[in-house]
């Protein structure tokens, strides 16, 4: 198929509402969108971007009332939790509105709903008029895209439609929290902390989710072609004309290095992890030194990603 690319929100709109697939910025990565009450283009989404229909959608929105058309019922701590930070880089699990196709959410009897704070989604997402489903707009597996650049070397011909927006500020996925039980549970760490959660929930569920309650968790996820090495010290790497390094500190022979990224706090590296493991893999390198950092804020998803694009295999 031919992928149409625009700046033109209101026109990314029309394919959308049309039953066809666009991809669209946000805040944290670029999305991979489809009407979500459309079920043969919410299976598009899956087939385009290689996902196992098990593993479940986020619902995105562009209007706050717009969650009563998708949800059953919107708990009262999951409303807290929707005043403090939507619009925003949070996700929440809500009982799924029965009209709501089961396949948005693997067939589970949940959904997971979102509204960006991007601008330019939310002038797509309201042009659209409908709710939009949209995994990060890259092929299962791969790191993020978080340019219309890096989601067209993916998606190129598999979609309809690319809406070019800026790049994502924040480069990490939404925290993803579970609000259908008595306590929330935290299934993904994302750009909104364990820390800002708490200014507004302070008791979270300490038990762990299992891949029933979180079935992301059952795939490999967020990884180049290069290996990932996770170092604590910049001290340990073996740099070379195959290996990159990314990490806050810089390491020593820094120029041996084909690619190196030293990044000012962790909210730099957030921004970038994704992008640099793309541009190690445009330039063939084998290994990525990935410097480890602590839990705190935003440290915590990063850490997540890291340990995940470690684990995972090609
Ligand atoms: O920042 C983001 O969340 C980006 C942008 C595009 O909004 N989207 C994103 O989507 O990261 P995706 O599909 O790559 O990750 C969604 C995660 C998956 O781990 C999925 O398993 C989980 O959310 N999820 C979706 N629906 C769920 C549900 N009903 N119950 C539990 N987990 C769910
Ligand atoms: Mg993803």
């Amino acid at each position: 198929m031919n992928t149409l690319f625009t700046a033109d929100p209101v026109r990314a709109a029309t394919f959308v509402t049309d039953g066809k697939l666009v991809v669209f910025p946000t805040e944290t990565v670029y999305g991979l969108g489809a009407h979500a009450f459309d079920e043969k283009a919410v299976e598009q989404v899956y087939q385009a971007k290689k996902r196992p229909t098990s593993n479940p959608l986020i619902v995105h929105i562009g209007t706050l009332t717009d969650v009563l058309h998708i949800a059953r019922e919107v708990a009262p701590l999951a409303k807290l939790l929707m005043n403090a930070f939507f619009p925003g880089p949070l996700t929440l699990i809500l009982p799924r509105h029965p009209s709501l196709p089961g396949i948005v959410s693997g067939g589970l009897d949940t959904v997971a709903v979102r509204m960006p704070a991007l601008p330019l989604a939310i002038k797509f997402l309201n042009a659209a008029c409908i709710p939009v489903v949209a995994p990060s707009a890259n092929l299962s597996g791969c790191p993020s895209a978080t340019t219309w650049q890096s989601a067209a070397e993916d998606l190129n011909h598999r979609v309809h439609c690319i809406l070019c927006g800026p790049p994502s500020t924040l480069g990490l996925e939404s925290t993803v929290v579970d609000c259908t039980s008595e306590l929330p549970m935290l299934l993904r760490p994302g750009a909104i902390s364990e820390e800002q959660l708490r200014t507004v929930i302070p008791e979270f569920s300490t038990t762990p989710p299992d891949e029933f309650r979180s079935p992301g968790m059952r795939y490999n996820h967020y990884a180049p072609n290069a290996k990932i090495r996770l170092i604590e010290n910049p001290n340990d790497v073996h740099p070379n004309n195959s290996s990159g390094y990314i990490g806050l500190l810089p390491p020593p022979l820094i120029s041996q290095f084909k690619m190196c990224r030293v990044l000012a706090d962790k909210n730099d590296y957030s921004h970038s992890l994704f992008e640099f493991f793309r541009d190690c893999d445009r330039s063939g390198i084998k290994t990525i030194y990935c410097q480890k950092v602590d839990q705190a804020g935003i440290g915590r998803a990063l850490m997540d990603r890291l340990i995940r694009a470690a684990k995972s295999t090609k």
